[in-house]
């Protein structure tokens, strides 16, 4: 049977897994990579960092599972998106990536706006608006801050793509990650000439598209010799790591939602055809099914925020977690059960980081609302764990309205490992969520399109079909959910009031 090797170049770090065509997972490596942010909102990453982890993690893998360089029948590619890799003539990296959380491009994206003739005009062109973290604003970052940086860059590269140049020597990308450039015509799953041209940026710069599961070039005989691998194993395109990941949940068909709560949340939703939202506040890219699209909605601080609660209020329970050797967040989870459901009307909104989805607004904050001396730290934490749920069911019910159907909720990531979350996210979403048997993320669903790229599987419908596995379900608890739902329109109320004042936060911070 053969092996497929999946890549996931993420922002802490790369993880490659070795999976076999039955789908059982073999061994998998992470190796992690710094971040560098030189400036407030700057977040950038040296790509060569991503190239050496690359070689050690796969050569962690192939002695991990012991496998031999003619097992590895295809590789697939996911990594964190929208990044910006510059090269010059030599093809030598002409300065740090930026990454997708940068957030310095607030002015190109007016620009890009206005360029293209307003924003429903963009949004007519490449399905979506323009939002600082994507890449296209990047690009005229660099034209205007770095001119001389510009005018050595003759490509640019998604960071998993600058991976499979290092690998195959091909530039190449594929329909998922290259949504999230802002660039390509997402209906038509082509870069967008209109657009480049309204932009004054040369097609060139940017490297050919596939689709996801076609192959993308093979490895070269040197990369093949530093990675301890056959020469001439095939790159499938891969995705970027969102819908990678979605594959990986078997996100592949209509109805079939997945919510995953990490550091950010993500909803996501797979589309048979392309549906905007024509406000903006979700993303519409293709998806990593040929000729398929997905809808997602984005939120900044979901875990992020109970992650935050954590490390600033909860040094006792981090303590004794400790001591008793359990995970800190048990014992949070365990405090926040104490609380009823509704917090007694305690709301947190959870903007630590500004927020993507629904409001596409950086100026948002964080907010405590309807404190009283009956609230203890249950009622805190809790109150958190709500905010960031809420936040979820504001993208869900974004997607609903364009009548893509919500049937089936898989949830993952450490809001579905908790029992607690898990419930709270069905009495939240009202409705039944489930998690999957195995849960790999992006480097499993890249494996499996690279397994049906190779034609190992017919396409990655039937791959998804044939591998993944459903785990533990919850269903909604009448009473919870009937509390969930007359307090969820209040936390939509509570930002459209604070919004000019956080922006007037903003301005009181900005002049101080
Ligand atoms: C997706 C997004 C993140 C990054 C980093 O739009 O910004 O998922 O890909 O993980």
């Amino acid at each position: 049977m053969g092996v497929y090797l999946g890549i996931d170049i993420g922002t802490s770090g790369t993880k490659t897994l070795a999976m076999r065509e039955d789908g059982a997972i073999l061994a998998s490596a992470t190796r992690e990579y710094p971040l560098s942010s030189p400036r407030p909102g700057w977040s950038e990453q040296d790509p060569e960092h991503w190239w050496q982890a690359t070689k050690d993690s796969v050569r962690r893998v192939l002695k991990g599972g012991r496998l031999k360089p003619a097992d590895v029948a295809g590789i697939g590619l996911s990594g964190q998106m929208h990044g910006s890799v510059f090269l010059d003539k030599r093809h030598e990296v002409v300065r740090p990536a930026l990454l997708w959380n940068d957030q310095r491009t607030g002015d190109e994206c007016a620009e890009i706006e206005q360029r293209a003739g307003g924003r429903q005009a963009l949004i007519g062109m490449v399905a979506n608006p323009a939002l600082t973290g994507f890449t296209a604003p990047k690009i005229l970052w660099l034209r205007k801050h770095e001119p001389r940086n510009f005018d050595r860059t003759v490509k640019v590269l998604l960071p998993k793509d600058y991976v499979r140049f290092r690998l195959t020597g091909e530039f190449a990308t594929e329909v998922s990650d290259a949504s999230g450039t802002l660039l390509l015509d997402v209906a038509r799953r082509r870069w967008c000439g209109p657009l480049l041209e309204k932009l004054e940026l040369n097609a060139s710069l940017l490297p050919e598209v596939f689709e996801s599961e076609e192959v993308s070039g093979r490895l070269t005989a040197g990369a093949a010799k530093e990675l301890g691998l056959a020469s001439g194993v095939p790159v499938v395109g891969g995705g970027g790591d969102q819908a990678a990941g979605a594959v990986g949940n078997g996100i592949v068909k209509r109805g079939v939602i997945s919510a995953t709560l990490g550091t950010s949340g993500v909803v996501f939703a797979h589309s048979d055809a392309l549906e905007t939202d024509p406000q903006g506040r979700v993303h519409t890219f293709c998806h990593a099914v040929r000729g398929k699209w997905h809808v997602m909605g984005v939120v900044l601080s979901a875990g992020g925020s109970l992650q935050w609660y954590r490390n600033q209020f909860a040094s006792q329970e981090v303590a004794q977690a400790k001591r008793k050797k359990v995970d800190p967040y048990e014992l949070l989870t365990a405090q926040a059960a104490e609380a009823p459901p509704g917090c007694e009307g305690l709301y947190f909104l959870p903007y630590l980081t500004g927020e993507r989805t629904p409001h596409a607004d950086p100026h948002a904050r964080g907010a405590w609302i309807g404190l009283s001396l009956r609230h203890r730290q249950p009622h805190l934490v809790r109150s958190v764990m709500e905010g960031a749920t809420y936040a979820m069911r504001d993208c869900l019910e974004i997607i609903e309205g364009m009548n893509i159907p919500v049937r089936e909720i898989r949830v993952s990531g450490g809001g579905a490992r908790s029992g607690f979350w898990r419930q709270m996210q069905a009495d939240i979403y009202g409705r039944k969520v489930v998690t999957t048997a195995a849960e790999e993320g992006p480097a499993y669903g890249v494996a499996l399109l690279a397994a049906a790229g190779t034609g190992a599987y017919k396409n990655v419908v039937e791959a998804c079909t044939a591998t993944i596995e459903l785990g533990t379900g919850a269903s909604p608890d009448a009473k919870a959910k009937r509390i969930y739902n007359r307090a969820y329109p209040l936390y939509g109320r509570l930002y459209r009031s604070l919004k000019e004042d956080f922006r007037a936060i903003a301005d009181v911070v900005s002049g101080s």
